[in-house]
């Protein structure tokens, strides 16, 4: 008896995670994402959500492109090992709940505080909008609150970045649950991973699809050789003779992020601190390296994309899924507004 109300009493994590799916998934996200999401599936119970409402936010001229990546994003998340056993994978438009949420959600933020909003602020520049922001894009933190909010999400894995949608979404959900006085939402805490972000193969902080300095999961060995071959290194180490710096030089990044073998990549940064080490060798051996590790992935994505109808309908039972919970979510919220007719 004792037992079984402990068991009742336990509240398990759920988790939230989700992609805008605009381009095929890279390194960086494995490293700032995607291999958390592999160790939180054993832990909790976990969420990820294709955000296509949301990549339409700044893609509504091309949705052909963006229903095209829905598929591609899906073979990577199983390519890698996310397991339709563990992981409930759905797709945000299909959830009605998130859209009718976010409607209620948008009385209780104002413009001023959107436009306070650092991320938001920054991808109006990065995009330049100008001053012609399209009022979908504007409002999406509101809508990633009620992606957040419609499976009562506690912990959300997030890079720096998107700190201020945990922040929103908490205002959020701070305010609903005081002007409708029921404790309907659940806040939420960001996990920010341990590397958070892997440079460019052209060196800049940030690999990234629109940057055209990405590896991508899909890459081919060949593609592979090409782009660690041509990699950004120290661009003083002219000569194999010369010291060169490891500091700031991506092919050492890596290798620290992707060898196995730490007693090797230690002898190698020394080596090539001290001068007599080539650039050549060292990308050679980083090309063994990351082929390594792609390969099984490559395997795996083969064969489902051999699968199609397979992979589709992993997807549909976990939107059917999450659909369950969304609407038990919006019933409790419209609840708590008397918006419960009859
Ligand atoms: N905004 C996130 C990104 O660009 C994607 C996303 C949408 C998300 N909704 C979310 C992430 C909810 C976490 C929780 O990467």
């Amino acid at each position: 008896m004792q037992f079984l109300a402990g068991l009742c009493m336990q509240k398990k994590n759920i988790v939230l995670t989700g992609d805008r799916p605009t381009g095929p998934l890279h390194l960086g996200h494995y490293v700032g994402s995607l291999q958390n999401r592999l160790e939180f599936q054993n832990l909790y119970t976990q969420y990820v959500m294709i955000a296509d409402a949301q990549a339409l936010t700044d893609n509504y001229e091309h949705p052909e492109k963006v229903r095209q990546h829905v598929v591609e994003v899906m073979y990577d998340y199983l390519a890698i090992g996310l397991d339709p056993d563990k992981t409930t994978f759905f797709i945000q438009s299909m959830i009605p709940q998130i859209h009718e949420l976010a409607l209620y959600y948008l009385n209780l933020v104002t413009v001023n505080r959107l436009k306070r909003n650092p991320t938001v602020k920054a991808e109006i520049q990065q995009k330049g909008f100008g001053s012609s922001i399209p009022v979908g894009f504007f409002v999406y933190p509101i809508h990633q609150a009620a992606d957040i909010t419609v499976v009562k999400a506690n912990l959300i894995p997030v890079g720096e970045d998107q700190l201020p949608m945990i922040e929103q979404t908490n205002e959020i959900v701070r305010s609903f649950n005081r002007i409708y006085k029921r404790e309907v939402l659940v806040k939420c805490d960001a996990i920010i991973p341990k590397i958070s972000r892997l440079p460019g193969i052209d060196g800049k902080a940030k690999m990234s699809k629109t940057l055209g300095n990405a590896i991508f999961l899909s890459d081919s060995s060949d593609v592979l050789k090409k782009k660690v071959m041509n990699m950004y290194t120290d661009p003083d180490h002219i000569l194999a003779s010369d010291p060169g710096k490891v500091e700031g030089n991506p092919v050492f990044t890596y290798l620290d992020v992707f060898s196995p073998d730490r007693v090797k990549v230690e002898e190698m940064k020394a080596h090539y601190r001290r001068g007599g080490l080539g650039d050549v060798k060292v990308k050679s051996y980083l090309f063994e390296v990351l082929d390594a590790f792609l390969t099984p992935i490559r395997t795996r994505r083969r064969e489902f994309e051999q699968n199609q109808q397979k992979v589709m309908n992993i997807l549909r039972d976990g939107t059917q899924k999450t659909l369950h919970v969304a609407m038990q979510t919006l019933k409790e919220v419209k609840d708590a507004m008397h918006l419960n007719y009859f």
